[in-house]
């Protein structure tokens, strides 16, 4: 028997906890995930958000530790994406008098879209108020946090900010609470979950947390891994800095290569920002998965990539990366392409042309080398570094 967990009174956890999921569409989850949905008492019983289909399953047996599921009066969808949308048709199947609360239009299109017309939806928009009992929901537009159907609901009686996917995690827990993981796990976990999938959104999330300022609430119950109670503010205000994307002075070194020319570039442009005070970070990505490295790019003014030539370009494990990288990348950053060549320079030339298409500027030009390294070309590299970081730091 799965049990649901009480987060407050009346106000119960009946999510998924998915161990296993190593991959959410291309960004690894070594700790897996949980599909967060949660049930409220009241005089209308409610269920805010679903999980996947697959495990439709695990949260009717969590809600029937507490009621019987046909008495669900709500289904609030936060969000048609289907990781909490997924098991709508079980719900509904098992509570066939329920109403489906969604945002319009998005929400009610996107609803519609994947499950038909013949439920009865409630669309509701930004301020719109739903009467359960004690308690009155309210429902926020947080559009492109980050589809444009999401929203968040308020619980003003219990101050509790079900907030969907904003300050998720990717993170499977026997534990509900972010005091019970330790806040540096938690936040490791939430920064990954930010720079894979909501840095690109960071002006909306910017206006949401202005709109959210305004509620008064002591918990965030997410969609995604643990709850906050604890460290509310922390996470608000660690949200603040994240979506400013203000990178820190910090560099990373992103590279492959082939015959360890690159690799030892790479070093030496590592050595090269230490030597400045500059705290740097060297990633192979033979060995670095592309969703880790994008955790620093969210941190870092100073983005290096190397490439030799190979096939007339880019090696294709510096291509995977930098394509992810465009499609996320925030902007304010500087990129550093540099690598080595034989006979031709169209890898690190490639480099600097996704670089460029990121939006990143290129103070430092493009570092290349033909052929093997010697000391006099390593010192002349370390000096173009230290020359780079000196030009920037005088604009
Ligand atoms: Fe967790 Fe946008 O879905």
């Amino acid at each position: 028997m799965l049990r649901a967990t009480e987060i407050k009174p009346d106000v119960y956890w009946v999510g998924g906890i998915d161990w296993t999921e190593r991959n959410f569409h291309g960004y690894t989850t070594d700790r897996g995930s949980t599909y967060n949905a949660y049930l409220i008492l009241d005089e209308h019983v409610t269920l805010i958000d679903t999980c996947k289909p697959q495990f439709a399953d695990e949260l009717l047996e969590r809600i029937s530790d507490v009621i019987d599921p046909a008495r669900i009066d709500y289904v609030v969808s936060n969000h048609v994406e289907q990781d909490h949308s997924g098991a709508i048709p079980a719900i509904m199947a098992a509570a066939p008098n329920a109403k489906i609360v969604t945002s319009n239009p998005h929400g009610l299109k996107g609803l519609q879209a994947h499950y038909g017309t013949e439920y009865e939806y409630i669309p509701v928009k930004t301020g719109d108020t739903l009467c359960i009992g004690t308690r009155t929901l309210t429902f926020t537009s947080t559009v492109m946090v980050h589809w444009p159907d999401n929203m968040v609901t308020y619980d003003a009686h219990d101050k509790i900010l079900f907030s969907n996917d904003a300050f998720g995690q990717h993170f499977a827990s026997s534990k509900r609470f972010d005091d019970e993981v330790g806040l540096p796990e938690v936040l490791a976990q939430a920064k990954k979950y930010y720079a894979n999938i909501v840095m690109p959104y960071s002006r909306h999330v910017t206006r949401a947390l202005g709109v959210l300022g305004g509620l008064e609430f002591d918990m965030i119950a997410p969609s995604h891994g643990v709850i906050w109670r604890s460290h509310v503010a922390e996470i608000l205000e660690t949200y603040g800095k994240w979506s400013s994307l203000q990178p820190d002075e910090y560099a990373i070194v992103v590279y492959d290569s082939m015959w360890h020319t690159t690799e030892v570039m790479a070093q030496q442009i590592l050595e090269a920002f230490i030597e400045a005070g500059i705290p740097a970070r060297l990633f192979d990505l033979k060995v670095d998965h592309i969703s880790d490295i994008m955790t620093e790019v969210l941190s870092a003014r100073y983005i290096a990539v190397g490439s030799p030539t190979l096939n007339n370009g880019m090696m294709p494990t510096v291509a995977s990366f930098l394509w992810y990288l465009k499609g996320l990348s925030p902007k304010g950053r500087i990129g550093i392409p540099f690598g080595s060549y034989g006979w031709g320079q169209n890898g690190p030339q490639e480099v600097a042309e996704l670089l460029e298409k990121c939006g990143f500027t290129q103070d430092f030009g493009m570092l290349t080398h033909q052929w093997t390294e010697d000391e006099d070309s390593l010192e002349e590299l370390h000096q173009a570094v230290l020359d780079g970081i000196k030009r920037v730091n005088e604009q």
